[in-house]
């Protein structure tokens, strides 16, 4: 069976940052954007330009150091907010303006007090003017999934032929079933005049833990672009997981032929570059990158894997990137554990350099009940950034 591919549109740098306790400076959503670069990810929506200074920055220099991956800045449907998007865009190599407006009737009569007819016009001519800057322009109606849908297929098909080359169905506020999810998408594409002009995208917030299960039912409908976050960070109760989604395609392939150009082996990496540069640790039962996600207690699990892994994994830890490890590092490890730790991570040293390591790390464990990969991945930097320097 032919798979069909999937493009991976990431918003942690933009979505995921809008998460409280996950803003990033420059530097840091620099080293992000690098990591999602070799993760593999199509397209990067670095920021949303005219919401600050940082933001147009980060864009700016995001789009100018990075090449291969298409580079998304965000505005609304407005003309200041697009031509400052289009300015931080500027030196991208494949740039793509993100626009949108809310289409829900909610949002439209107590935020932005405007009609449908006014929302409509508003849509198309920030589409057009978008296009008329930039090839690549998506658009999206925001609050799509409690928008009226006879009204939500008009403004998708105004988009298109003002030129929009990607529509994105925003879950906003994480409402919709994956049963109610698959009706809307493929209502879009049985009922929108142009469609096959467009990529349907689908950006699906998890307030009711549905963010996963709702991306891979609009995949399945037809959608071909998902938006998501590492880690699942973003608004509220976060966007739907990167890691999750990437993995339930690989995995059960054999009844979802579709593919993406992840290259999983970096997924844990990524995690865990994620929770170093913000803090934010992840949940330890969180699927894929959660601490406990290849771990085993119970004695019968245990004897299970330890005869056959495949008994109680779906998937490898080599698979995603997480070290082939059940060794928890604590103030009473030694300097061998942790160097084989160091090696598992990708990092080999010098026994002088792992002695610098291992004092910075004892003295960690002094404070903390275990020391985690990112707060190790954290040390070896600043170790290495100290030894660059003298
Ligand atoms: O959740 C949302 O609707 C958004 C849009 C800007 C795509 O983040
Ligand atoms: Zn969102």
């Amino acid at each position: 069976m032919a798979h069909s591919r999937v493009i991976i549109f990431d918003t942690t740098l933009r979505d995921g940052e809008q998460s409280p306790g996950c803003s990033m400076n420059l530097e840091e959503k620099l080293r992000m954007a690098r990591g999602l670069d070799r993760l593999g990810v199509d397209i990067i929506e670095a920021g949303f330009p005219i919401a600050s200074e940082g933001d147009f920055e980060a864009v700016r220099s995001i789009s100018k150091e990075l090449r291969r991956p298409i580079i998304a800045g965000l505005a609304r449907a407005t003309r200041p907010d697009i031509e400052r998007d289009w300015e931080a865009l500027a030196e991208a190599a494949r740039p793509r303006i993100h626009t949108f407006l809310a289409t829900s009737d909610i949002h439209l009569e107590y935020k932005l007090k405007i009609t449908r007819e006014e929302a409509l016009a508003q849509a198309r001519e920030a589409v057009a003017f978008a296009k008329s800057l930039c090839d690549d322009v998506e658009f999206s109606p925001e609050d799509a999934t409690r928008t009226d849908l006879d009204f939500l297929c008009a403004v998708v098909e105004a988009v298109i032929e003002a030129g929009a080359t990607t529509v994105n169905i925003p879950d906003t506020v994480g409402y919709t079933t994956p049963r109610e999810f698959t009706q809307i998408i493929s209502t879009i594409h049985e009922r929108v005049r142009g469609i096959e002009r467009a990529v349907i995208s689908v950006h699906c917030h998890n307030d009711l833990g549905l963010a996963v299960a709702n991306s891979i039912a609009a995949i399945e409908a037809g959608a071909r672009q998902v938006e998501c976050t590492i880690n699942g960070i973003g608004e509220r109760a976060g966007n739907a997981s990167l890691e999750e989604i990437v993995c339930a395609l690989k995995v059960r392939a054999d009844v979802m032929p579709y593919e993406t150009a992840i290259n999983t082996e970096e997924l844990y990496p990524s995690s865990q570059l994620l929770t170093e540069i913000t803090g934010a640790a992840v949940q330890p039962n969180k699927a894929i990158v959660g601490r406990n996600a290849f771990a085993h207690e119970a004695g019968i699990h245990q004897d299970g894997v330890i005869k056959n892994r495949l008994t109680y994994e779906i998937m490898t830890p080599q698979s995603v990137g997480v070290p082939d490890s059940r060794l928890v590092l604590g103030k009473h490890s030694g300097r061998h554990a942790l160097g084989r730790r160091c090696e598992e991570l990708g990092y080999e040293f010098s026994r002088r350099e792992l002695d610098l390591v291992y004092r910075r790390f004892i003295a960690l464990a002094d404070e903390i009940k275990t020391v985690e990969d990112h707060h190790l991945t954290g040390i070896i930097r600043e170790e290495m950034q100290k030894a660059s320097a003298a």
